[in-house]
């Protein structure tokens, strides 16, 4: 049997369903992929017609069970250990440094932390610096998949690319030639827990952080997401907390409450309360 055609309609109204589920967008040029996705995941259901698929999602699916594995579907986990190193090393050795010196301990939270590399490397950063005790940190992703994944502290070997610190690495990283597996250590300081940045209720009930990581993710939203999410989190800040978005990435445009320092070399934008 054929896939059925994923015309532009259909397109449009399941990315605007998606979109008001997560946050990530899919425009025109990812139609295709969109589609395959799509089509995939309604066939999983049971679906021979998308629209049928779409109608469940969107009128017979009150808690969105359904919508949270279409979108578990479509979410990308691209990450790996020591992923743009020197903006967390700097955070580290400075913000937290002076924040555990001045209040005896301090909270971050990685925002949407796929696998649980970007909090695992911020764990090796606090252990070399002493500060492993004294900061808490809490990882968050949407995806309930990633969620389990980073909990078994098992990744693949794509989740170390070269150049990385050697030393880090053979410290506190179990490298074979089927894959790595982070020193349990690491993970017990680190919280992890699916949430949705975009579910207010849930992000309230973490409390407010002196670092927000909240990296490689916004490239994923549309300026309207990117805005609400930017506030939220800003909500979440501890005063003069931190937060701190992909290199890539920048919050400048978007005339948010924050305001951008540059701190050897990295961006961040610094809560003004
Ligand atoms: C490319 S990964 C980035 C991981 C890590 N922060 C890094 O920089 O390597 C993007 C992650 O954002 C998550 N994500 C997408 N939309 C989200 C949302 N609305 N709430 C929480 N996480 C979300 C995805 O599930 C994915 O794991």
């Amino acid at each position: 049997m054929s896939e059925p055609a994923f015309t532009p309609q259909l397109a449009a109204i399941f990315a605007a369903l998606v979109e008001e589920a997560s946050g990530i967008h899919y425009g025109p040029p990812e139609r295709d992929l969109f589609g395959s996705k799509v089509a995939a995941q309604a066939a999983e259901a049971g679906f021979e017609s998308l629209l049928d698929y779409y109608y469940r999602l969107r009128y017979d699916d009150p808690e969105g069970v359904e919508t949270r594995v279409l979108v578990e579907a479509l979410t990308v986990h691209e990450t790996y250990f020591f992923r743009e190193i020197a903006p967390l090393r700097q955070l580290v050795e400075g913000h937290l440094t002076e924040i555990v010196r001045a209040q005896g301990a301090a909270r971050v939270w990685s925002a949407a932390c796929s696998t649980g590399e970007e909090p695992l490397t911020l764990a090796m950063l606090l252990e070399q610096h002493g500060l492993y005790d004294r900061v808490e940190i809490v990882a968050t992703d949407i995806s309930e998949a990633a969620i389990l994944r980073a909990r078994t502290g098992r990744h693949g070997r794509r989740s170390l690319r070269e150049p990385y610190p050697t030393d880090l690495a053979r410290k506190y990283l179990d490298v074979s030639p089927h894959g790595i597996t982070s020193q349990a250590r690491l993970r017990e300081a680190i919280r992890f827990r699916t949430l949705n940045l975009f579910d207010e209720a849930a992000v309230e009930q973490l409390g407010r952080f002196d670092v927000i990581l909240c990296r490689n993710v916004l490239i994923y939203f549309r300026d309207q997401s990117v805005t609400k999410a930017v506030a939220r989190l800003t909500k979440s800040l501890a005063p003069s907390g931190i937060l701190a978005v992909g290199v890539a990435e920048s919050l400048l445009r978007f005339g948010t409450a924050l305001a951008c320092e540059e701190r050897g070399g990295s961006f961040f934008y610094r809560s003004a309360r």
